[in-house]
């Protein structure tokens, strides 16, 4: 006899209810290169949402290491790197990035999320605990629920909230103590207090882990992310984990910190093992984004400028930009529908810049996150500007 259950209805009825609520995601297309102005949906606009900070994903010298690559290596890798896909241009990518960071060594995964979700449920497990910033990344949440520790969470950004958690700790005797954080958090651009967090952490013995997906390549001396913007050593931060696939315009998740910790993750993260490796352009094209950022401090440097002259002409008009600290500027709206419309309204006058809606953030703080870009051009930030003064005005929010 067979079952009266219709096996794929879900599919049909789970869509339509995310449509309903407009949860759904609607897919734009964007036709070419990731550029200042470009072609998304037979549209020329300016971009204002792509991760892309430093406009590194369209360079000449990351194409041409690309191109060079596929005609030394060809275009994949074969097979994953504990068999046969270890090629010379992954460890040296390892080398170059660890020399860029002032780390020990560095190992390179395929996608940031594949290091946070290989990583973390290696580093701790059954008599640990781990605790997380309430307002972490997806992919740091996936792979704390992969870990069979114990979990606490602390509130955003808030060390004595997390010292509280830390002496609550002491009632246990946990064998490790994993506190992880993002060190630019991607909804309001804030920074991670990352050297109260070592001063707090410090007497409790515990690990510290940074996710810098956004502020690699855009925080502390040249771009080398968060642990120089505090500073800091990977004596203090131990693991500092970042991706490829933002400012530096290719594609890949990586983790820096001691030789032991190298050894230890490719040796035990599931992702890393299981997965074929990065093909051949993607790692020269990262090999190409350092020799950028370790020769070329102007892009950088015009993204800091970028971010400063448009932030102090938003909050000339009366726009509230959140707590941004870098170049991601949440620009405060209020409800889901009014942000939704509005991305809209400035899709029609040439500005590509989405929404962030509940449940991505609390109810009420719908916002446009614009996030800023080296290769922007005056010409291109006052369009923009204009463009949000016009929808600002018109939707009654300035
Ligand atoms: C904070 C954070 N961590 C990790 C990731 C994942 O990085 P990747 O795109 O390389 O998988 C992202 C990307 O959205 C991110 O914003």
């Amino acid at each position: 006899m067979s079952s009266k259950r219709d096996p794929t209805a879900f599919l049909k009825d789970e869509y339509n209810e995310l449509v309903k609520q407009a949860l759904d995601w609607r897919l734009r297309e964007l036709q070419g290169p990731s550029s200042p102005r470009a072609m998304v949906d037979n549209k020329e606009v300016i971009m204002l949402c792509s991760n892309n900070y430093l406009g590194l994903s369209n360079h000449p010298k990351l194409k041409q290491a690309a191109i060079d690559a596929i005609k030394t290596h060809g275009v994949g890798s074969g097979s994953v790197r504990p068999i046969a896909g270890n090629m010379d241009l992954h460890e040296e990518l390892e080398r170059r990035l660890a020399q860029f960071k002032g780390a020990e060594a560095s190992l390179v995964y395929q996608t940031g999320f594949a290091a946070n979700a290989g990583l973390i449920p290696q580093l701790v497990g059954k008599g640990d605990l781990i605790i997380s910033d309430e307002l972490n990344h997806g992919s740091i949440i996936d792979g704390v629920r992969l870990t069979r520790a114990e979990r606490a969470i602390f509130k955003h950004a808030d060390t004595p909230d997390l010292g509280r958690v830390l002496d609550e700790a002491k009632k246990k005797e946990y064998r490790r103590i994993l506190v992880i954080t993002d060190g630019v958090f991607s909804m309001d651009g804030d920074i991670a207090p990352l050297d109260q967090i070592v001063k707090i952490c410090k007497p409790h013995g515990a690990m510290i882990y940074v996710d810098d997906a956004h502020g690699e390549a855009v925080l502390g001396e040249g771009g080398r992310g968060i642990v120089s913007h505090f500073k800091l050593t990977h004596k203090d931060v131990h693991v500092e984990m970042g991706t490829f696939s933002k400012a530096f315009g290719v594609v890949g998740g990586h983790v820096s910190g001691s030789e032991y910790l190298r050894k230890f993750a490719y040796n035990k993260s599931r992702t890393w093992l299981l997965s074929g490796s990065h093909p051949p352009p993607v790692a020269a094209a990262c090999i190409a984004a350092i020799d950028i950022l370790e020769n070329e401090p102007k892009h950088v440097e015009n993204l800091w400028k970028n971010r400063a002259y448009f932030i102090g002409a938003m909050s000339d008009l009366g726009f509230n930009t959140g707590m941004s600290e870098t170049p991601i500027i949440p620009v405060m709206i209020g409800e889901s529908d009014a942000a939704q419309k509005f991305s809209v309204r400035l899709f029609e006058e040439g500005v590509f810049a989405l929404p962030i809606v509940y449940p991505m953030v609390a109810r009420g703080t719908a916002r446009i996150r614009v996030m800023m870009n080296a290769a922007l051009t005056k010409d291109d930030l006052n369009g923009a500007i204009t463009a949000f003064d016009k929808v600002g005005k018109e939707l009654n929010i300035i």
